[in-house]
């Protein structure tokens, strides 16, 4: 019995030591770094171009440098090793005439391609926490 308590004991401080040093990651690497990134953004790109809702701004976009630069973009902003070499939000959207409904409605695709591929709900409330302060710079009509 003695020995059964120690190991359950034995578990729980593991478990928690593994909980605590978790909390120590960057987003960057809880997100599963540059792979998982990757992968979400490819998700994401190919349900923003599906989405009738919003593909009509990206008629003319060069599909491939928008997923280099969003790659980079949460990379660095998400504490990675990358550097993002896009122009900044308000250059790169300026004139498009993005609506508040379009910047919902692709956060919604975002959302999607995060839980496709099953990233925890702490690490989207904190990505959407880095990515919504842009929305000022973006949005340009109600
Ligand atoms: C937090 C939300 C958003 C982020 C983080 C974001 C990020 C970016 C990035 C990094 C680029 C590439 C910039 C470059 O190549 O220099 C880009 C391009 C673009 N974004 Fe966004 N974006 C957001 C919201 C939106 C919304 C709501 C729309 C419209 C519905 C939109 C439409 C576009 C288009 C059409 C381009 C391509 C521009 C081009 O072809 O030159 N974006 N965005």
């Amino acid at each position: 019995m003695g020995k059964a308590i120690a190991v359950l004991l034995l578990g729980v401080i593991v478990s928690a030591g593994i909980a605590w040093a978790d909390k120590g990651k960057s987003l960057y690497d809880r997100l599963g770094g540059k792979v998982a990134i990757t992968a979400v953004v490819e998700t994401f790109v190919g349900k923003v171009g599906a989405d009738k809702r919003i593909n009509g701004y990206f008629g003319s976009t060069d599909l491939l440098k928008l997923k280099v630069h969003l790659v980079d973009q949460i990379c660095e902003a998400s504490g990675g090793p990358c550097k993002y070499a896009g122009r900044s939000m308000k250059q790169t959207h300026a004139g498009m005439g993005v609506t508040d409904a379009a910047f919902g409605a692709l956060v919604e695709d975002l959302v999607a391609a995060l839980n496709h591929h099953k990233v925890g709900k702490a690490e989207q409330e904190e990505l959407l926490g880095i990515l919504g302060p842009m929305k000022s710079d973006i949005v340009e009509k109600k």
